[in-house]
């Protein structure tokens, strides 16, 4: 397995395999892997010859008071997992050598940037679909691999590949969970024991949530209403971001539910911010 750390040498690897006549995959990632990654790693490896990750917290997408410099990191037990599943080659880079001092060109699909996260989180997509995008370009990848648990983040990915005509295929990844239900996520390693014994109701209230859109209950105003009641009684030290019910594509929220939603969840647990999502069909 290679390790590269310069765009410029990353390119000329992914030239020349794409020369030999190799396809190359991509999973992109800010690094301290867990099992869903390696989800979307072990995705990935079917779908090509040559799997590229990326392992880059991207200071783009992070806001002034976010939590860019505790992000937790450790390339070592990354390296080890990323070889463990048939990884080609890690792309590694610095901060300094993604964005120069005068980077001034972004990439942005605002619209569907307006709610859930990017309530919250002005800039986060502009900077995920511009290092995606850089990405892109540096691995001339046929094929990535997202996550649902970013839900948001793969619908503007989607349209961005879309819409720019990129020629590359995406793939999303289901949620992959804790076996008590909780998202996993690097963040989880923030909360502490308490925290961490309540965060899988987030999950359980989506759950019933749904159960109660199939039970009849179509206005989203009232489902939001529940969830929020729920979350009060199960997640005492929980703050809630958003409770947000949304068009799927769109992500832009909807009064009522008339077939397909996505119900979207962000909760403030001490250190972490925790999000989860669960798609409605009625
Ligand atoms: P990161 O949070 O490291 O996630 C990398 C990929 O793993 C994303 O596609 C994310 O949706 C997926 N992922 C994380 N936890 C998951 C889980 N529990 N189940 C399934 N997939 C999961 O998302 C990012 O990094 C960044 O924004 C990035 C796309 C790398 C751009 O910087």
């Amino acid at each position: 397995m290679k390790i590269i750390t310069d765009p410029t040498e990353l390119q000329r690897q992914c030239l020349d395999w794409r020369k030999q006549g190799h396809t190359i995959g991509l999973v992109p990632t800010m690094g301290y892997l867990h099992h869903g990654h390696t989800s979307l790693i072990d995705r990935a490896r079917t779908e090509c010859d040559k799997l590229v990750i990326s392992v880059f917290v991207n200071p783009a997408q992070f806001g002034e008071n976010e939590d860019l410099d505790s992000y937790p990191r450790d390339f070592e037990s990354d390296r080890a997992k990323a070889e463990a599943h048939g990884v080609d080659l890690i792309f590694a880079p610095e901060p300094g050598s993604m964005y120069a001092d005068n980077h001034a060109t972004w990439v942005e699909a605002p619209r569907l940037g307006e709610h859930l996260c990017g309530t919250t989180r002005p800039i986060h997509f502009r900077g995920v679909c511009t290092v995606v995008t850089k990405l892109f370009m540096l691995t001339q990848a046929e094929v990535a691999v997202f996550g649902e648990k970013d839900w948001q983040q793969f619908a503007i990915l989607r349209r961005m590949v879309r819409d720019l005509n990129m020629p590359i295929r995406l793939i999303g990844h289901p949620i992959v969970r804790e076996e008590d239900g909780l998202a996993l996520s690097s963040r989880n390693a923030y909360l502490t024991e308490e925290e961490r014994a309540v965060a899988p109701n987030i999950r359980k209230g989506l759950l019933k949530l749904v159960d109660k859109a199939k039970g009849g209950e179509r206005d989203c105003a009232a489902l939001k209403q529940f969830l929020a009641d729920e979350y009060a009684a199960a997640l005492p030290m929980g703050e809630v971001d958003y409770i947000e019910i949304v068009d799927p594509d769109e992500i832009s929220p909807l009064r009522t539910i008339a077939r397909s939603a996505l119900a979207a969840v962000a909760v403030r647990m001490g250190k972490a911010r925790l999000i989860d999502n669960i798609l409605i069909e009625v």
